[in-house]
């Protein structure tokens, strides 16, 4: 008993301590970014929209579904699209995005990334019954053969992503998974190695198989 007691007393102060120390830490750094939303909805709809949507469900499948994936890869996704001081290629490189991305101010990245996030995602399916067997074995087991880790472990068996790392991809249009999985595995995307490592791995044929599975996957509420 007085033990247990002292041990919580103990662990009381340590928690203090962090967050006393952790606000001091930041405030003399640089104050924490205000994020907001209802500006980054003003963007959306004058910049974004007409590839994207107003509420990230493109209608083309070449342009990637934004709503409902997690602020943070998506805020980061605009930094790698902009050339880092030091560097003379940015790290992710699409002619259009390079452009768009190098003309917004670090607080509208993370405002625009923001207001994506909170708008649902819309449904998709798979289209081609005849591979969806191989779709569903890459996502779920991998290919030991192969050496390729199984999809869901990074990325969660319903393909929500785990924040704030791996991305959510469940209805992402298959057409768009196809082009950046190629992209990584040619290098032109080279902002992580896991997935370049990857992508490495996989055939056309794998490729296509997988893409196809994962728009098809859903989970609408679960999301959030
Ligand atoms: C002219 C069409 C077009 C416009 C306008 C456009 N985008 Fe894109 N966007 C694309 C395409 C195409 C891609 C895929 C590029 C690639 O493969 O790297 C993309 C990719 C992205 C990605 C990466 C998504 C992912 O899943 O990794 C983000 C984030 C993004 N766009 C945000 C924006 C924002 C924010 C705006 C408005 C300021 C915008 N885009 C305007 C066409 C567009
Ligand atoms: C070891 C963890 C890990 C595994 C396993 C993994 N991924 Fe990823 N994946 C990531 C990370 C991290 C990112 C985000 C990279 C970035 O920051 O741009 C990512 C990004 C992606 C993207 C880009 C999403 C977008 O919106 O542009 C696709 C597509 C993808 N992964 C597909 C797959 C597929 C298919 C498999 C299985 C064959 C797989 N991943 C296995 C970690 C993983």
């Amino acid at each position: 008993m007085k033990f247990s007691a002292q041990l919580s007393s103990f662990v009381g102060v340590a928690v203090v301590t962090m967050l006393t120390a952790g606000t001091g830490a930041s405030a003399q750094m640089q104050p924490a970014p205000k994020v907001d939303p209802a500006r980054g909805q003003q963007i959306a709809s004058q910049v974004c929209a007409a590839c994207h949507g107003v509420d990230g469900n493109s209608a083309a499948p070449v342009n990637p579904r934004l709503a409902q994936q997690h602020s943070e890869y998506l805020y980061k996704q605009l930094l790698d699209y902009t050339v880092r001081q030091g560097q003379q290629r940015p790290a992710r490189e699409n002619a259009i995005m390079n452009g768009m991305a190098s003309q917004l101010s670090d607080d509208d990245k993370r405002n625009v990334s923001a207001w994506f996030a909170s708008q649902p995602s819309q449904l998709g399916t798979a289209r081609n019954k005849q591979t969806l067997e191989l779709g569903q074995r890459i996502w779920r087991a991998g290919l030991p053969e192969k050496s390729l880790p199984a999809c869901s472990g990074c990325h969660n068996p319903a393909g929500q992503g785990i924040p704030v790392q791996y991305p959510r991809l469940a209805a992402q249009h298959a057409e768009y998974l196809e082009a950046t999985l190629r992209d990584f595995r040619q290098g032109t995307r080279r902002n992580n190695v896991a997935m370049q490592e990857i992508a490495a791995k996989l055939s056309d044929a794998e490729i296509r198989a997988v893409a196809d599975y994962v728009q098809g996957l859903w989970l609408r509420d679960a999301a959030k």
